[in-house]
């Protein structure tokens, strides 16, 4: 099995093993491509979502927050164009009877001739050392040139394709390429066909009265109605956002790895309203934004690169991914969409209400145009757990399961641990705990040598232990051990709180943006 299957084996494994994610209604078997997170889980998502919400609300003046209902009018979803077009092209194996997201079997064709060219690029590394110069050898190298422009090719094709609506075409592009089945091999395909992806139920009591509607498939909407509720309640000026995050459905074709791709699942997003011509400025520093807050979380540079992309859904008139390097390859984590004023504008339509703001600096009415930040929290989850996860070989030898969370994200902060069951150490422990649990999520660990408590809580991620020892009983000091370096330092209690705060604290990471 490939090294990066068993990686992410042992994430979803992990997740379960320590309380974050478990598959939802397990006792029945599951549910596919649903989960529910448990008691760490919780907190992590949490965190993440807090991280998020702070980075955009409170740290920007003209954004406020908006919490709408899951539950909309159903003529939302036909002026939002997603009882239309919100479709995925499927194709089915005729011999293994499996189905297929017919655009990712030819997306996944031209990652791994990508990762082709990457592998050369690699090598060439390995053999030039400090003298390799990457753009040179790109531009110049016959067979990384050619696996490019093969890639290339095969991207703008589908693009194109799909844009047009043309489905024979992606099956021609399919044969053509001669993709076959990911887990039969056969090659035997039906037709590519549209398959609609909102999740439809019904509203009120009886069956002849019943309305249908929809689960919303995505939390944008619940902005886009309130737009002008907002804006006059709040007395915004242009340019200013609304963000909000809550859940959002999608009946997914092939929903596989993990919380990457959900049936239920939540986002977290910010609708940038700005003068019509404006966004393209706004689109490009939302992009370099949203970035930032990445990187602040210290996940790593190299895991992240922006795609933009060739083919548009049928609201934008530009967009980017920003994707990450997840344990199966790099993935859309967040979409960053210039959405003009389709949005607005349809519903004005549909509504026969004016959507419009009146602009006293130009003393005009329009309707603004739309930049849309959008991510899924599940996929920042996993990108968070899983890039946190180390199996580290220690200097004696030994190996220990860590996960290193940014701090500020953890579940909880410090674990409180007295060296022995007796003699007052629980009594001072938890004297120590009801002092710090107002400001930060504690926990009480008794059981087992002390050790054996260390991995345990690396293993949940929780950046500080605390040793209460006889010493303590003596001159009111402990030992603080810290999870990334297993350093052990002796301090006193009073100190305790400024230490864990330091390295927590939202607004110490939030400044690193
Ligand atoms: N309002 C724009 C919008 O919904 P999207 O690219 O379809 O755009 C935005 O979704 C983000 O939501 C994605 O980048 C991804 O992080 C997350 N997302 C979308 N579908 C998902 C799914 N089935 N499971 C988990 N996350 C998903």
């Amino acid at each position: 099995m490939a090294k990066q299957e068993d990686i992410f084996k042992n994430v979803v494994s992990h997740a379960k093993e320590y309380g974050f994610i478990f598959p939802s209604s397990e006792v029945y078997d599951g549910l596919s491509a649903v989960y529910d997170y448990a008691q760490n889980g919780v907190e992590l998502k949490k965190n993440i979502r807090e991280y998020w919400w702070k980075s955009m609300v409170q740290m920007n003046e003209n954004i406020v927050g908006l919490d709408a209902a899951i539950l909309m009018h159903p003529t939302t979803w036909k002026a939002s164009g997603h009882v239309d077009a919100f479709n995925d092209p499927l194709i089915d194996n005729k011999d293994s009877k499996k189905r297929y997201r017919a655009d990712v079997l030819v997306e996944d064709f031209a990652e791994k001739i990508h990762q082709k060219a990457q592998k050369e690029i690699e090598k060439a590394k390995a053999r030039f050392g400090d003298a390799f110069n990457e753009q040179e050898f790109v531009t110049t190298n016959a067979r990384v040139i050619e696996y490019l422009a093969k890639e290339k090719e095969i991207r703008e094709r589908l693009g194109r394709s799909l844009g047009a609506g043309d489905l024979a075409d992606v099956k021609a592009l399919i044969e053509e390429l001669e993709i076959a089945d990911p887990e039969t091999g056969s090659k035997n395909w039906t037709e590519v066909k549209q398959f609609n992806l909102m999740f439809g139920t019904k509203l009120g009591a009886s069956a002849e009265n019943a309305m249908d509607l929809y689960l919303r498939p995505e939390t944008a909407q619940g902005i886009f109605v309130n737009f002008l509720n907002v804006q006059k309640s709040g007395r915004m000026k242009v340019p200013f956002g609304i963000a909000q995050t809550g859940k959002a459905f999608r009946n997914e074709i092939v929903a596989r790895q993990f919380i990457f791709r959900m049936r239920e699942f939540e986002q977290m997003e910010m609708q940038f309203f700005v003068r019509p011509g404006e966004e393209m400025k706004s689109y490009e520093y939302w992009k370099e934004t949203r970035l930032k807050w990445h990187l602040s979380l210290g996940l790593g540079k190299e895991n992240y690169r922006f795609h933009d992309h060739e083919k548009l859904a049928h609201y934008a008139n530009a967009a980017a991914d920003i994707e990450f390097n997840f344990p199966f390859g790099f993935k859309e984590l967040e979409g960053i969409h210039s959405r003009t004023d389709f949005d607005l504008k349809a519903h004005e339509e549909y509504s026969g209400r004016k959507l419009q703001y009146f602009d006293p600096e130009l003393n005009e009415n329009y309707v603004p145009y739309v930049v849309e930040t959008s991510v899924g929290l599940d996929r920042m989850f996993l990108a968070v757990f899983a890039t946190s996860l180390k199996e580290e070989t220690l200097e004696d030898g030994s190996t220990r399961t860590v996960l290193k969370l940014p701090a500020v994200l953890a579940p909880t902060k410090a674990a409180v641990l007295p060296l022995v069951k007796k003699d007052g150490l629980p009594e001072v422990s938890r004297k120590i705990i009801e002092d710090l649990k107002w400001d930060f999520n504690v926990a009480y660990d008794e059981k087992d040598a002390v050790g054996r408590r260390y991995r345990r809580q690396d293993a949940l991620g929780t950046p500080f232990c605390i040793t209460v020892d006889h010493q303590t009983l003596e001159d009111e000091t402990v030992t603080i051990r810290h999870r990334d370096t297993m350093k052990q330092d002796r301090v006193k209690i009073t100190e305790l709180r400024g230490i864990i705060e330091n390295e927590v604290s939202m607004k110490n990471w939030l400044m690193k943006m």
